[in-house]
């Protein structure tokens, strides 16, 4: 069995390998990159030769390169990710495709921007696929394992200032377990930031294995649980290390508004918060008229700015989840510009 490299901060531990649980399937299997829901997030975004289409979170390029084969022969791929790692190996990746393809380091939050300076105010189709990648995981010196030993680091974006560790052994004990509540929905935020206060009074809390093992001395042994004790709060901290919540509601305004009529948008989020900014984002540009309802007739003249296209979100079938327990948690929205 494979593991994807997406959505991996939202799978049971043992489900990548890393537990001593000896059912699971896949430990010390080959472990590859696995794109979530790549042909339905492509067929939403329907490529066609000639147009322009952005990823906004290139990661390995795995949709990326799905959107070039699908524009061959003259459409072009802009890819943004905010990790200067992601972006070397898809440039090698993709360099088969040539002028093609255009890439740059950058959060999708200055999509707008970078568009506007490669000299390509509209586009044709944009894709997210959030989160953090396989290789963020698998890479100790990164930070953002709880299962392997590293710094306390978590900076998809290595020149941003704040890492984890800084989180950790300066913020308040209300605004640690706010973080921890709020982005890791997890229901032990208050004990746990108690924990990480008791801990860093004796000394700064540098290692991933060590803020792992202070959040699991608050909870029964971790045999018993589902996830790792540390699951939550690790994505909590990433999120915030990140400002994930933020970046992606500029990003997705930005995003529909660079479409031309016609253009499509495709997100794959992969928890509940994510999901929640990119229904209500395109809920609140699908609406037409938006005068109060006592109002006898319309006098703001709102137009809808997208029409939805998944009136559901598209979920991974069983064969995905099967293959790939990383996609478990995904869900796909998409929406088309009026
Ligand atoms: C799940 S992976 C994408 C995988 C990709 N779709 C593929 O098939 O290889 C997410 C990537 O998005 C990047 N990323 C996350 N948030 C971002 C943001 N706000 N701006 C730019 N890149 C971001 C991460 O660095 C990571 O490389």
């Amino acid at each position: 069995m494979r593991v994807a490299e997406c959505g991996l901060q939202n799978v049971p531990v043992e489900d990548y390998g890393m537990s001593n649980n000896p059912k699971s399937e896949i430990r010390n299997q080959e472990i590859r990159h696995l794109p979530v829901l790549l042909h339905e997030a492509v067929d939403l975004l329907a490529p066609r030769a000639g147009g322009v289409y952005v990823d906004g979170t290139l990661g390995a390029g795995g949709h990326g390169e799905e959107i070039l084969k699908r524009s061959a022969p003259d459409g072009i791929l802009i890819g943004l990710d905010q990790d200067a790692e992601a972006i070397e190996r898809s440039r090698e990746r993709l360099a088969a495709y040539g002028g093609r393809v255009l890439l740059r380091q950058e959060n999708v939050r200055h999509a707008g921007a970078v568009l506007a300076e490669l000299g390509y105010g509209t586009v044709d189709g944009a894709l997210l696929d959030l989160g953090v990648s396989w290789f963020h995981l698998k890479t100790p010196g990164r930070g953002f394992s709880f299962a392997l030993d590293g710094p306390l680091d978590m900076r998809m974006d290595r020149r941003m200032p704040q890492t984890a560790a800084d989180l950790v052994n300066t913020l308040s004990h209300g605004e640690l377990a706010r973080i921890i509540r709020e982005y890791g929905e997890e229901k032990k935020a208050g004990v746990i930031a108690r924990a990480i206060e008791r801990e860093r009074a004796r000394g700064p809390i540098t290692s991933t294995v060590h803020l792992a093992g202070i959040i699991a001395s608050v909870f029964p042994p971790y045999p018993f649980r589902r996830i790792h004790p540390a699951t939550r709060t690790f994505q909590a901290l990433r999120i915030a290390v990140n400002d994930e919540m933020a970046s992606l509601g500029e990003g997705l305004r930005q995003l529909v508004d660079v479409l031309k009529p016609g253009g499509r948008i495709a997100v794959i989020s992969f928890h509940s918060l994510e999901d929640r900014i990119v229904k209500q984002t395109f809920a609140a540009s699908a609406k037409g008229c938006i005068c109060p309802p006592r109002m006898p007739v319309c006098a703001c003249g709102h137009q809808p700015g997208v029409r939805i296209l998944t009136k559901r979100p598209v979920l991974p079938g069983p064969e995905e989840t099967e293959n790939n327990p990383a996609s478990r948690s995904a869900k796909l929205r998409a929406a088309e510009k009026v």
